[in-house]
């Protein structure tokens, strides 16, 4: 398994501080999070019976998910309640150029994947 992630650009236009939004990148579903301008990049389903994190509540750093009121910790990752007892994964985030850049983890060896860089012709963000 390669350890180094492999990070994907990504379209922040529009996302609003206290939103969320749902992004497939490599193939898995991500929810991108701006909190008071700062962006964070989490699996978009709940670690209990995978409700879409991008169709729930967020307020400050907590999202609550839609199907049975979860709440998770944004930054970290951490359930904060029942029924939700695993942390969701988070993943690293970067400004390249002013476009945000979200890590994810590299698929296992001898299974080709291609990295997109951050010369794409992605709009720059305007965070
Ligand atoms: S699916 Fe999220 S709390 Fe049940």
């Amino acid at each position: 398994m390669n350890p180094h992630p492999v990070f994907y650009p990504v379209d922040t236009r529009g996302l609003m501080p206290g939103e969320v939004r749902q992004q497939t990148l490599g193939g898995k579903d991500i929810a991108i999070f701006n909190i008071d301008g700062a962006f964070f990049a989490t699996s978009d389903f709940c670690t209990h019976l995978r409700g879409r994190l991008s169709d729930g509540h967020v307020e400050g750093e907590t999202v609550t998910c839609p199907l049975h009121f979860g709440k998770f910790n944004i930054r970290t990752g951490q359930a904060m309640n029942p029924p939700c007892k695993a942390g969701l994964p988070v993943y690293p985030v970067r400004l390249e150029g002013g476009t945000l850049m979200v890590g994810l983890p590299a698929q296992a060896e001898g299974r080709p994947h291609i990295p997109v860089t951050a010369a794409s012709s992605m709009p720059r963000a305007s965070a």
